[in-house]
Parts: C-alpha cells; sequence; structure tokens
C-alpha cells in the first residue's frame, strides 16, 4: 500500500534532505540556512509540502526493479528544485500564504527570498552529483543534464503564466504548453530520474516519463479547480488571487471559448476581490468547473495506460497507480 511506503520513505527523504541543506558552507553565513529550513517545512508541522515528487522518483527506481534507495540523491534533488520555484513563484504571483503559513518574501522581504531560491536552486544540483556514489557516475551524469533541461522548461512554462497574465485571452494549446512546462516537466522528470537509477530501458523510461508528463498536466488541471474552488483553510493558500490576477487557469482558458457571460466579464477588465463569487458561479454554471473535473480524469487515465505500458509489474507500480488516483481527491 501506498500509505505503508510513505511511511518508510518520507523520513528518508528528509533525511537526505537535511544532508544537503546543512552544509557546513551555512555555519559561516547565519540567516540563509533558517529561510531554507522554514520552506521545507522543518520549523513546523503544517508548513511541510506533501513531497510527491521525490516519493514519484523512488516508486520509479522500485518500478524497474531497482532497490529505491539509490535514487534518493534525485529525490531530494526534486523536492529541492521544487521548492526553488515556489519561493520564486510566491514572489511572482505576490501570493502571502502557502501550505498555511506565509511565504518566504512576505517573511523575510523579496531580495533575501530571491537570493535564499537562488541557494536551493544550487543545492539541487548538489544533491543529484550524490548519484555518482549510489548508482555511478554514468547515471549521475544523464540525471544532472535532466536537471537543468527541466529547469529550463520550467522557466519557460512560468514565463508563459506571467506574461499572459496581462493578455486577455489564451487558446487551449497554448495553456497546455504552458503546463507542460511549468508543472509537468518535473513531474516527468521524477519518473525518469527514477528510471535512470534503475536502469530501465529505454522504452521503459520513456513510458515512465510520459506517466509523470500525464499526471503532472492532471495535477495542474486539478491544482487550478482548487485555485477557485477548494477551500482556503485546507488548501493553505488563497482562492481568489488567480482571478483577481488575471490568470490563465483551465477554467478560465475553457470559459473565454464559451464567451458566455463570464467572458464578457472578463474582457472588460481586472476581476475585483468582491466579484470573485459570483464570477466562480458562472464559471460553474458555464460548464467549466466539470470541463476541467473531465479533463483531470482523462489525463490520469492517459497516465495509467503509460504505466501499465512501462511493462513493470510489482506492489511499487501499485504504488504509482495508487497514487495517481489519490491525486484525483486531493483538497490541498
Ligand atoms: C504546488 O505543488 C505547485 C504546483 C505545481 C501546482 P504541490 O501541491 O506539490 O506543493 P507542495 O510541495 O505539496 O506544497
Ligand atoms: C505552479 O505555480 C508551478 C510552479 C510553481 C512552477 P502556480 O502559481 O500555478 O501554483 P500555486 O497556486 O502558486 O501553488
Ligand atoms: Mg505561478
Ligand atoms: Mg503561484
Amino acid at each position: 500500500m501506498l500509505a505503508d511506503f510513505i511511511v518508510i520513505a518520507q523520513p528518508t527523504i528528509d533525511k537526505e534532505l537535511q544532508r544537503v541543506v546543512t552544509k557546513a558552507l551555512f555555519k559561516s553565513y547565519p540567516g540563509i540556512e533558517d529561510i531554507l529550513r522554514y520552506q521545507l517545512g522543518w520549523e513546523s508541522q503544517s508548513g511541510q509540502g506533501k513531497r510527491i515528487r521525490p516519493v514519484m522518483v523512488l516508486l520509479s527506481a522500485g518500478a524497474t526493479g531497482a532497490n529505491w534507495r539509490c535514487a534518493l540523491p534525485a529525490a531530494a534533488a526534486v523536492e529541492l528544485l521544487h521548492n526553488f520555484s515556489l519561493i520564486h513563484d510566491d514572489i511572482e504571483d505576490n501570493s502571502q500564504f502557502r501550505r498555511g503559513q506565509h511565504t518566504v518574501w512576505k517573511k523575510w522581504g523579496i531580495p533575501l527570498a530571491i537570493n535564499a531560491g537562488d541557494a536551493i536552486f544550487a543545492l539541487a544540483f548538489d544533491a543529484i552529483s550524490r548519484l555518482s556514489e549510489t548508482v555511478d557516475l554514468q547515471a549521475a551524469q544523464r540525471s544532472t543534464m535532466l536537471l537543468a533541461e527541466t529547469s529550463l522548461q520550467l522557466t519557460c512554462g512560468q514565463h508563459m503564466d506571467i506574461a499572459y497574465e496581462r493578455e486577455r485571452q489564451m487558446g487551449m494549446d497554448a495553456y497546455w504548453a504552458m503546463i507542460a512546462g511549468k508543472t509537468a516537466a518535473l513531474l516527468s522528470a521524477s519518473m525518469r530520474f527514477g528510471a535512470i537509477a534503475g536502469k530501465a530501458g529505454a522504452e521503459q523510461e520513456q513510458q515512465l516519463a510520459s506517466f509523470g508528463h500525464y499526471l503532472g498536466l492532471a495535477f495542474q488541471a486539478w491544482d487550478d479547480w482548487l485555485g477557485i474552488w477548494g477551500d482556503p483553510n485546507e488548501l493553505g493558500k488563497s482562492t481568489e488571487s488567480d482571478l483577481v490576477a488575471g490568470k490563465k487557469t483551465l477554467p478560465v482558458v475553457f470559459a473565454l471559448e464559451q464567451r458566455g457571460r463570464f467572458a464578457e466579464r472578463w474582457i472588460r477588465g481586472s476581476i475585483r476581490p468582491e466579484e470573485v463569487g459570483v464570477l466562480s458561479g458562472w464559471l460553474i454554471d458555464e460548464g467549466a468547473q466539470a470541463f476541467v473535473e473531465n479533463q483531470t480524469q482523462q489525463l490520469t487515465e492517459k497516465a495509467l495506460q503509460s504505466l501499465q505500458t512501462a511493462g513493470c509489474d510489482n506492489e511499487y507500480t501499485d504504488n504509482l497507480h495508487e497514487l495517481a488516483l489519490s491525486l484525483l481527491k486531493r483538497r490541498r
């Protein structure tokens, strides 16, 4: 069962993260480690992320038949890259809350937040290099290149996300390209890291990466749903800011294509916070909520097809299956 695996894997992932973050260097520069510890959720119970990406790395390695522990350096690396992206994303999106606590920039100010994000980005590369000890030099080299490529895809997706805030319209194709970069690239890479560490064949590696890609698209589509209709207390972040900031989330992109009452209001200019309740209702009336639910379901099914085609059949594959289905129901 997935829950049993997580009970063992989570402390192991965090031990690997601690190893990287507790660098001797930080001892001579007080303060920076505090920010990193806060972002990684070691200063409070609730402030910790779900650790979905590192769990995917380890399950992917296990699915190939390898000992999942050999992929721990990559598991730490993806969680670090993810947290780098969140620190910078919260500045870019002007978000004050994440995981139920103030964002790093809100607590320490923008300059120190940018800098701490840069530190976590560098630490991701530091983390991945230890694959040369747990697997071999070739796996470390390939994974380092993949980490660089994924970082680039992520920033390209973020570029689109931010640039499109100023545009009134976004087509469906552009939306899928945007989230493939900002979110699915890292979930796909997480699966590929596991496959590299597990020395999977090329075809199996590709199918596992494809599982991560489709799951990543489903994950972001559902995140867009939660960003409008979720419970802000459960979610730990705002459910107003996407509409107010003019974000081109999936419900919005769908509704713009419908050219109904929502689109008419949207085109006229920025949404005020007090309008959000009414507009999120119009989105439901115009079918945007049902559309997103349907897309999330279909993309998860595509992910599961790739997992089946990957041809690995063991308890770790079962756990990946369970993970995909559980993400469909997530409330945070
Ligand atoms: C949030 O990701 C950012 C998105 C890609 C939607 P998660 O929901 O995985 O964030 P944490 O780490 O669990 O908080
Ligand atoms: C998710 O960003 C993707 C990255 C952080 C790269 P969003 O802006 O869509 O997600 P939240 O709502 O801040 O978590
Ligand atoms: Mg964003
Ligand atoms: Mg954001």
